[in-house]
């Protein structure tokens, strides 16, 4: 039994009033809020437990460094990854995308080959390829979306052919909540001989990632959206990809042997993490997956259903409200304009009202004007939130309404 309520009194969040009101936290989409497991764990580590990993031979070193390599198969346990070394810690999804353009992308495309990203990339899966497309001369080829945020497989599949290497696509959109079909387009393009790169960040929260299953070769995702702290993403690469790519950055803890004429480089995972990385932040974001695991995928998608359902029923009973991207497939996103109300004014006024919503362009600038926008307001939800947030903001909206 999915007890939200209870669910909620792990968030130590929602005992803080904003502006005076009640928190109606709408906004998981930028960043997700954390338990108090998560928050309790950093802070004990920082605590009782800290010490650097992979370098010193005394009992901190050697306890946390254990502590760290757990949470990597407490990764691998998460996306059913075949073995913890095909998890990498990055920084962000950001920093897992451009690892993949910078390493692999220069070792492997040239000149002739194409990329396929589609219309609803968020920037981190769009500027990377453009900047390593300036840099190569590959071809990047832009797949379409329909009206309604829906994949266009038509579209998709005038473009896959034998010269696609790589296709680089957003498992559920941060702006139109769409999700994609990414099982069938991993077929299709392993088909023609393609690599495929997930854009996990929003799906990962969601739905419960199975990599085998989907046979994607690379996927990313991010630790703040996980309900785990920031400054910790994770790269998903099938291992034997990974061990085919060079280095991202050159330091410490990425080496066999060095010497002062030449260095060798040490195996995926290692490869990849140069320096000291961000150990409690590795450590948190496996409590969270631990959290997210414990309360059970079944359990959060089928509380996630209703309340999306609920979401589009009572948006759409706001007169002059238009929802942006109504695929069936669709996760807990939801953007949306007001007619004759900024968005940036309707995000003012629900803020007084201690919602918190993003507007913008949400980094898909490209999406957001090919839906006919420059600027939308979107309220995304998380685990965490109930009717009662749906029912703060429907008012809060119609309230807006009388000021304009
Ligand atoms: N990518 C995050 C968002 O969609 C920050 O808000």
């Amino acid at each position: 039994m999915y007890d939200v309520e209870k669910i909620r009194k792990d968030f130590p969040i929602f005992d803080v009033l904003v502006n005076g009101k009640r928190n109606t936290f709408l906004d998981s989409g930028a960043s997700a809020q954390k338990p108090r497991c998560v928050i309790d764990k950093m802070m004990s580590i920082y605590s009782n437990e800290y010490a650097n990993v992979h370098r010193g031979s005394y009992f901190l070193s050697e306890e946390i460094t254990s502590a760290y390599e757990q949470a990597r198969q407490t990764v691998q346990k998460f996306l059913n990854a075949s073995q913890a070394s095909e998890i990498v810690f990055t920084r962000n999804a950001t920093e897992a995308i451009n690892l993949v353009a910078s390493t692999w992308g220069h070792k492997f495309l040239t000149k002739i080959d194409e990329v396929i990203i589609t219309e609803a990339e968020h920037h981190a899966n769009l500027v990377p390829w453009q900047v390593l497309r300036d840099e190569i001369g590959f071809e990047l080829k832009i797949c379409k979306i329909k009206d309604d945020g829906s994949f266009d497989w038509d579209d998709f599949c005038k473009l896959l052919n034998g010269k696609t290497k790589l296709i680089a696509i957003s498992g559920m959109s941060n702006v139109l909540g769409t999700i994609f079909p990414i099982k069938e387009i991993i077929a299709s393009a392993h088909r023609v001989g393609a690599k495929v790169l997930i854009d996990a960040c929003q799906l990962a929260v969601h739905q419960k990632i199975d990599v085998q299953d989907l046979d994607c070769d690379f996927l990313a995702f991010s630790g703040h959206k996980t309900y785990g702290p920031t400054g910790i993403g994770v790269l998903y690469g099938k291992y034997d990809i990974l061990d085919s790519m060079p280095p991202y950055q050159y330091g410490g803890d990425m080496v066999n042997v060095v010497t002062y004429q030449a260095t060798t480089f040490d195996d995926p995972p290692a490869r990849f993490e140069a320096g000291t990385p961000a150990i409690v932040q590795a450590i948190g974001l496996a409590t969270a997956l631990e959290y997210i695991m414990n309360l059970g995928f079944d359990n959060i998608m089928s509380h996630e259903k209703e309340l999306i359902e609920y979401t589009k029923q009572e948006l759409n009973k706001i007169d002059g409200l238009v929802q942006i991207g109504s695929a069936e497939e669709k996760g807990g996103v939801f953007s949306f304009i007001i007619e004759n109300i900024h968005p940036q004014d309707l995000a003012f006024i629900l803020d007084k009202e201690g919602i918190s919503v993003r507007v913008g362009h949400h980094c898909a600038a490209p999406l957001v004007r090919r839906m006919g926008h420059e600027s939308v307001v979107r309220a995304s939800l998380g685990l965490y939130n109930t009717k009662e947030d749906i029912d703060v903001l429907c008012k809060a909206l119609n309230k807006a309404k009388t000021f304009f």
